[in-house]
């Protein structure tokens, strides 16, 4: 019942958190912020409700992260794991083209605000994918939308058990450009959930790669990113 009343009560003030979604993000946007307050603002933006805009990163991390990929010059961004759209708006920042970010779950007009996250000037199209990245007709979906372009960066975010990680992995990663960047959060070895499996992904997957780790502190429960770089070439 709580959970009836709480969509309820986001369902009657939806036009106002609407309202004021899209006039945060285009103070965001008129502020002209360098990178790192673009992550800062993009992690906790101050929407409400179905617009709430949000993402639970350690900001050093994620900071760390987007420097990365904006040295990429990327000009197509895929994201399996949407959520709040915290990720999604640093990306939106950064990939010049194309921004494909997928979930499970479609949030009402929630991608309305999505597709409006790339700054003025910015030649970014956002398109929001709602299914099951494990499902080979997503998959099928997700070429479309890439319309045989290869991908600059492919951050995994979605289902954090190692089965989950690892199908994500297989799916995707072929779809990422040789040099490009695929990135995994929560690769450090204390996590807060049982079903939070991504550190036994990441410790099967780096040895011998080229990868870097963004993780604050060793001893934190949660969090930590690892990024592989794709070899330049098929013999690495
Ligand atoms: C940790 S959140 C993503 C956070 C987001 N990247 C950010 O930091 O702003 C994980 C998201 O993945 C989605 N997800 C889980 N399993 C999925 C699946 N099989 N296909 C697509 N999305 C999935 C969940 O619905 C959830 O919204």
């Amino acid at each position: 019942m709580p959970g009836f009343f709480r969509t309820l009560s986001r369902d009657l003030r939806a036009p106002l958190h609407r309202k004021r979604a899209f006039d945060l993000l285009h103070k965001l946007h008129s502020e002209k912020l360098p990178l790192e307050g673009v992550v800062e603002r993009s992690i906790k933006l101050g929407t409400n409700g179905w617009y709430r805009v949000r993402s639970l990163q350690v900001l050093s991390e994620i900071t760390g992260l987007a420097r990365e990929v904006a040295a990429l010059k990327p000009k197509i961004i895929l994201e399996i794991g949407t959520a709040r759209g915290g990720t999604a708006l640093i990306w939106a920042h950064i990939a010049e083209k194309k921004l494909v970010t997928c979930d499970l779950l479609d949030k009402r007009g929630f991608a309305d605000l999505v597709r409006a996250f790339p700054p003025p000037g910015s030649q970014c199209d956002v398109s929001v994918l709602i299914g099951d990245s494990h499902s080979p007709e997503f998959l099928e979906r997700v070429r479309k939308e890439l319309d045989g372009e290869l991908v600059d960066f492919l951050f995994i975010d979605g289902d954090h058990t190692e089965a989950g990680v690892t199908q994500d992995y297989e799916f995707y990663s072929p779809l990422v450009r040789p040099g490009g960047l695929i990135a995994f959060h929560d690769i450090v070895d204390d996590q807060p959930l049982e079903t939070n499996e991504v550190q036994h992904f990441w410790k099967k997957l780096s040895p011998g790669k080229e990868t870097k780790e963004f993780v604050n502190d060793p001893d934190q429960c949660g969090f930590g990113i690892g990024v592989l770089k794709v070899p330049e070439t098929a013999d690495g």
